[in-house]
Order: C-alpha cells, then sequence, then structure tokens
C-alpha cells in the first residue's frame, strides 16, 4: 500500500517577527519543514505535498532543494486545515493508500509514532495523533468513547465540559486518501474562527457510519515551532535528544550539554568529543575518532583513528583518512588528506590534496586564491613541509620533497627534492650592536632637550 504525506506549511507565522517564513527557520541546521519531509520519507512516503502559502516561492525552492521528488501546491488564502489539505488534491489524483496530513512547523513527530497509527488504520477509518495535554490551552479537544473517536472540538467551539478534556489534537490525521478527500467536501466553515476546520472529519465520519480512533504520543513530540522562543525550545529539545542517541551508540561526549550536533551527523561507536565542540551539516566521524575541545566542523568526513583540534575547524569538502592529525588552529576545506598525514599548527589547507604520512610544518599555507579562481595544491607522500611554508598554488609538490621554512613556493617541486624559495640569509658582524647604541642616543638626546 502506498503512503503520502500532505505537509501544511501555508502559516504566516507572525509571532517569529522575521521575514522569512515560519518552516524555513531551523533546527539543527535544517529548515523545519525539512524535519517534517525527513520523517514523512522514513516511514516510506512515495509521494510528499508540500502546502505553502506565506513566502510560497522561498518555501517551494526549498523543499526542491532538499528533495526534488517532492510536490509543492501553494494555498493563496488560509482558509483552514480541511482547506489546506484540499489543496493537495489534485497532487494526489488517482492515489490510494494512505494519506497523513502533517504539519510543517512540527518537526519531532516520530516515524515510529506514524507507524502506530497506520497500524491503526487496519481497524479505523480515521486515525488522530493525540496527547495528554499538561496544559490544554486552546487544542483542539478529543472526544472518545472507549476507543473510538467520536468527535474533535475546538477550543472556540468547546462547551466547558469539552474544554475540561486533557486529551489533544496533535493535528495529525492518517486516512485512506479517498475517503479523506470526500470526507473533507463535506467540511463546512460554520464555526467560531468561520475556517474550514480539518478536525471537523471526524464527527462526518462517523455520521457515516465509519470509525475513528486516536493513537496518543508523548507530547515532547508534537511540540511546534510559533515564536523564536519555542524556536529554541525546539533546537534544545533536538539537541537533548541527539546526545542521547551519541551517548547510546557508544560514543563518549566529556561534556554533552556542550556539543552541538546537526540534523545529520553520523558519529561512530568509540570516538570521543571533547567539549564545546559544533558540528554543521552533513558531517560523518568513523569510530575510534578523537574531536577535541572547540573544534567546528562541517560537510567533512573524519576516518578510523584520526585527531581533530582542538580549535579546528574543518570545512565542506575535507575528507581526512585514518589516523590523520589536525591540531590546533588548523583549517581544513575541500582537500583530502590521506593516512597519517599531519597537519599540526596554524595552517590552511584548501582546495588541496596531501599524501599519505606527509607533515605539514606550523603555519603552512596553501594560497589557492588569487582573487578571482581558485586553485589546487597537490603535495605527494611523506613530504616534509617546513614551518611557514606558503603554497602557491596551482603547485604540486612531489613524494619524500622538502621545503625549507619560510619557502614561498611558486613552482613544482620534484620528489626527493630539497627546495628553499626565500631571500638568503647575511650576517653583518657587530652591526647590530652598533645599531641599537645609535638609537638609544637618539633617545637621551630628545630627554635633555
Ligand atoms: C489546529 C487544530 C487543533 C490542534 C492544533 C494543534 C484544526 C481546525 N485545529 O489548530 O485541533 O489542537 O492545530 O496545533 O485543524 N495551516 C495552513 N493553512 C490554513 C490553516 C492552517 O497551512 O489555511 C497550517 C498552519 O500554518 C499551521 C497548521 O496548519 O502549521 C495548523 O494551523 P493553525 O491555524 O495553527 O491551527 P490551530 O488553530 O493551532
Ligand atoms: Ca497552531
Amino acid at each position: 500500500m502506498s503512503i503520502s504525506c500532505v505537509i501544511l506549511a501555508a502559516g504566516q507565522g507572525t509571532r517569529m517577527n522575521s521575514d522569512l517564513p515560519k518552516v524555513l527557520h531551523q533546527v539543527a541546521g535544517a529548515p523545519l519543514v525539512v524535519h517534517t519531509m525527513k520523517t514523512a520519507s522514513a516511514i516510506g512516503a512515495d509521494r510528499i505535498v508540500v502546502v505553502t502559502g506565506h513566502g510560497s516561492a522561498a518555501v517551494t525552492s526549498t523543499v526542491q532543494a532538499w528533495e526534488p521528488d517532492a510536490l509543492t501546491v501553494e494555498q493563496t488564502e488560509q482558509l483552514g486545515t480541511a482547506h489546506a489539505v484540499q489543496q493537495a488534491r489534485s497532487a494526489l489524483e488517482g492515489v490510494t493508500g494512505d494519506v497523513f496530513v502533517l504539519y510543517g512547523d512540527t518537526p519531532f513527530i516520530r516515524a515510529e509514532t506514524l507507524e502506530a497509527m497506520r497500524a491503526a488504520r487496519r481497524d479505523h477509518a480515521v486515525v488522530v495523533l493525540g496527547f495528554e495535554a499538561r496544559d490544554p490551552g486552546r487544542y483542539g479537544r478529543l472526544k472518545m468513547t472507549d476507543d473510538r473517536l467520536e468527535a474533535i472540538v475546538e477550543f472556540k467551539d468547546a462547551s466547558p465540559e469539552e474544554r475540561a478534556i486533557t486529551l489533544c489534537n496533535s493535528g495529525v490525521i492518517c486516512a485512506e486518501a479517498e475517503n479523506l478527500f470526500s470526507l473533507i467536501d463535506a467540511v463546512g466553515n460554520d464555526n467560531a474562527s468561520g475556517e474550514y476546520y480539518l478536525t471537523d472529519i471526524i464527527a462526518i465520519a462517523n455520521a457515516r457510519g465509519l470509525t475513528a480512533t486516536a493513537v496518543v504520543c508523548d507530547e515532547a513530540e508534537t511540540m511546534g515551532v510559533n515564536s523564536r522562543a519555542q524556536l529554541a525550545d525546539a533546537e534544545a529539545a533536538f539537541q537533548t535528544r541527539a546526545r542521547a542517541e551519541a551517548l547510546e551508540n557508544g560514543v563518549t561526549l566529556t561534556a554533552p550539554d556542550t556539543v552541538f550536533f546537526a540534523h545529520d551527523t553520523v558519529v561512530g561507536r568509540d570516538s570521543i568529543i571533547e567539549p564545546n565542540v559544533i558540528f554543521g551539516p552533513d558531517v560523518t566521524i568513523e569510530s575510534g575518532v578523537r574531536i577535541r575541545a572547540f573544534s567546528h566542523l562541517e560537510g567533512c568526513h573524519v576516518s578510523r583513528g584520526a585527531t581533530v583540534g582542538p580549535f579546528a575547524r574543518l570545512r565542506p569538502g575535507a575528507e581526512l583518512a585514518e589516523d590523520v592529525h589536525v591540531g590546533n588552529f588548523c583549517e581544513i576545506k575541500n582537500a583530502t588528506i590521506d593516512e597519517g598525514a599531519k597537519v599540526n599548527h596554524l595552517s590552511y589547507i584548501g582546495d588541496a590534496s596531501v599524501g599519505a604520512r606527509t607533515n605539514i610544518g606550523a603555519g603552512t599555507i596553501t594560497c589557492n586564491y588569487d582573487g578571482v579562481f581558485k586553485h589546487r595544491t597537490t603535495i605527494g607522500r611523506e613530504a616534509f613541509i617546513g614551518s611557514n611554508t606558503m603554497l602557491v598554488a596551482p603547485v604540486t609538490v612531489g613524494d619524500r620533497a622538502l621545503t625549507g621554512s619560510g619557502s614561498v613556493v611558486t613552482q613544482d617541486i620534484p620528489a626527493d627534492a630539497l627546495s628553499i624559495a626565500r631571500a638568503k640569509q647575511v650576517n653583518k658582524p657587530g652591526l647590530g650592536k652598533r645599531l641599537m647604541d645609535s638609537l638609544r642616543a637618539r633617545k637621551s638626546a630628545k630627554k635633555e632637550h
């Protein structure tokens, strides 16, 4: 049976106080709507339809950049959640199987929870995701008789008795495609808000002799983002979960609360992450790696046994092979460092390849940018780059070659050569002392004046 997901993302998010549409604000380096899309993919959705509205062009291009197969439809006027789902009808033309209604601003619903809803769908036409609310506030209330869901009552339309119900509507719904749209067709807008409520389909289903039920999840999963404060809460919730998962997977975090993961960070078993490490998107760390304190990594791969930091920066395209050492105040970008090579102090290695067991001396810089174009530096294996070498790209350093400290290398160096590219040293006997004496004499002459 196919699965489709309709993700509602048309709302303005006024309380964000932002030029950016709400669902494009990020948690763990990915837009909110992308978190929901990832959950949809995790349950094997064959079709994802995102309903856009405010900031439609920006939301559409983000959705397509992250998931080219996702469809988007625009809801030009926000007339309610049933009206929003209705907009996805043509995109789901001819689709059979279950449709989930999900939300672009509710990133933490777990795939397992949606699987439980699918299981419940075998016995009921409509399944709603509910939660026991600590503070039911203005949520829609679920009216249950045993395991049968009779209706959802919106807070504005609820009687005092109904408002006393604490089992609330998360908004997530699952129903068979044709059924869902047929139920939505019967929804009107004669209510306190004058909106087309998706929640009305429950009473309509019951009136048609169909049954509905609720699956109950932890309230934390239903956390939505409507303000910057809630965005910060969502980030914190994500990080708490990611840290717990890392620990469970056999990763040592010396100070878990100071490590920040991205939505897709992968860290292998028996790796050690020291305090104050930040992962941007697209980082994979193999097992037995040590990431030392205050390092920042994004778009990179670190192989088994490597050591990074403290205070290292790995930028997109950094590929560290096994047992590589990258030390303090080093930046690596779009560069492969082969096994056992060392870049230990104060270096910039960009648009480069460094061969196995090569040693890059302190302060080495690949001068990769001429102001217009980027150029590559290729360094062979077992080379020894002296401290403070400037490698002016494009340039190639052969296997086992050496460079003298302070060299400015502008021409290729053959294998096994020693290259010295700096002014020759000249020593002038006695001149140092004579220079200082004359300066001091000048200073005391000034004072007497
Ligand atoms: C909705 C539910 C309520 C539930 C609550 C959970 C309805 C009628 N009510 O109420 O039972 O407890 O969510 O948070 O469904 N949206 C659109 N287009 C629209 C209207 C809404 O895309 O025309 C999107 C919004 O951007 C938002 C979501 O749907 O992400 C929910 O809409 P909102 O107006 O916030 O519904 P609630 O009043 O919170
Ligand atoms: Ca809401």
